[in-house]
């Protein structure tokens, strides 16, 4: 459905500087929702763009729906109003000077065979109610709320029933909860109707709760593309642990490898220990690495409980309370790690005994 190969795009004349996008290639289905997710300037924005034709880049093919929509070598750059997407921008961009109503309408006035004034109705109202914007109908669009222009934004990019979305930071401005069921009521609309979808966000919440693939960049490249759950469970290297979820990495060099044949483990030595950890490439004896835990998953051991592996002495620096959950800040030796425990009944300067479980770390070339 959309099919992106080899794009790259400098925005200014000297190629001998980093692109905005570099040798990106990647494909969605249809009904796929297919998330980029990387820090800011990372170079999301200017991919969706493209892919919209908003903007040129110099090198690479786009095709959408099998159609050759961009191609420097073969000269084809079909123009915006020609690729049937619906799009929210960053900004949301809709137009001041109408109303609600008309926002949404407008995509719909170039429709073939014409629609009549029925179903023009029809159609508004429906993207209206998906958006729980109905009722609001005939008031001027500067007069909503920043997260109900970005709701108006939406509801225009799916009037004309597009068999691609692109969707730019579409609930950026909405609060925790609001975001939260438009999170689900937008994964839900996208299977419903069947769309492509290419998604940006650098939430990663959002991301890993209703993408069916995602992607990191970083500084124009594609890092990692996988599901939610191996983007969490098993990202490939430690920029990509570090971003989604909050990470601890420890540096450390591979001391010894499970002699058995298959087996995925080594032991990794860093300044606070030995740990024993799960890999996803087979590793060499002595090779620098980044063993990565999770906050969540460091457990910790009552004071005269001792493991065999995997455990260290802190003492804690600090506690947050995070609503939910216990977030601590603990020194072991002279490194700092996050952790995050349902009881909050430890304060700094206390002591506390952890446990690194070892299907819980990972170690990760640098
Ligand atoms: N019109 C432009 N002219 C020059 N440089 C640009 C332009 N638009 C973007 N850039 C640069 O290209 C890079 C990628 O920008 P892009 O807008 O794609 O990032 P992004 O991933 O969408 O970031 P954000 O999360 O902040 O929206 C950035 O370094 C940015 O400064
Ligand atoms: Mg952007």
């Amino acid at each position: 459905m959309i099919r992106i190969e080899n794009l790259s795009l400098w925005y200014g004349a000297d190629r001998s500087l980093p692109p905005a996008v570099n040798n990106l290639s990647l494909e969605i289905k249809k009904g796929e929702f297919y998330t980029l997710l990387g820090p800011s300037g990372c170079g999301k924005t200017t991919t969706l763009r493209s892919v919209a034709g908003l903007e040129e880049p110099q090198l690479g093919e786009i095709y959408i729906d099998d159609e050759l929509v961009f191609s420097d070598k073969k000269q084809v750059r079909v123009p915006v109003y020609d690729r049937n997407i619906g799009m929210v921008f960053q900004s949301y961009a809709v137009w001041p000077h109408m109303t609600v109503f008309n926002n949404v309408a407008y995509p719909l006035k170039n429709e073939r065979p014409r629609l009549s004034q029925n179903a023009i109705r029809d159609r508004v109202m429906n993207a209206l109610a998906l958006v729980k914007l109905d009722g609001f109908e005939n008031r001027p669009a500067p007069n909503l709320s920043g997260g109900q222009q970005q709701r108006l934004a939406l509801a225009r990019a799916l009037v004309r029933e597009p068999k691609i979305l692109l969707l730019d930071e579409p609930l950026s401005n909405l609060d925790a909860k609001l975001r939260e069921e438009m999170c689900v009521e937008l994964r839900e609309m996208i299977k419903r109707l069947d769309v492509a979808t290419l998604y940006v966000t650098h939430e990663q919440m959002e991301a890993l709760s209703m993408s069916d693939t995602i992607a990191v960049m970083n500084q124009g490249d594609l890092l990692q593309e996988s599901s939610p759950l191996e983007i969490y469970g098993a990202p490939r290297n430690s920029f990509v642990a570090n971003f989604i979820g909050k990470s601890n990495m420890i540096a450390g060099k591979v001391a010894s490898v499970d002699p058995a044949a298959g087996a995925k483990t080594c032991v990794v030595e860093t300044s606070i220990g030995n740990f024993t950890c799960r890999w996803l490439d087979a590793l060499e004896v002595g090779r620098d690495v980044t063993m990565v835990i999770r906050s969540e998953d460091v457990a910790k051991l009552k004071p005269d409980e001792s493991v065999n592996v995997n455990g260290a002495d802190g003492t804690v620096g600090s506690v947050l309370f995070l609503g939910d959950i216990f977030e601590y800040w603990v020194s072991v030796g002279d490194i700092d790690l996050r952790i995050k425990l349902e009881d909050g009944d430890l304060s700094p300067g206390d002591a506390i005994r952890l446990n690194f479980p070892e299907e819980r770390c990972l170690a990760l070339t640098r």
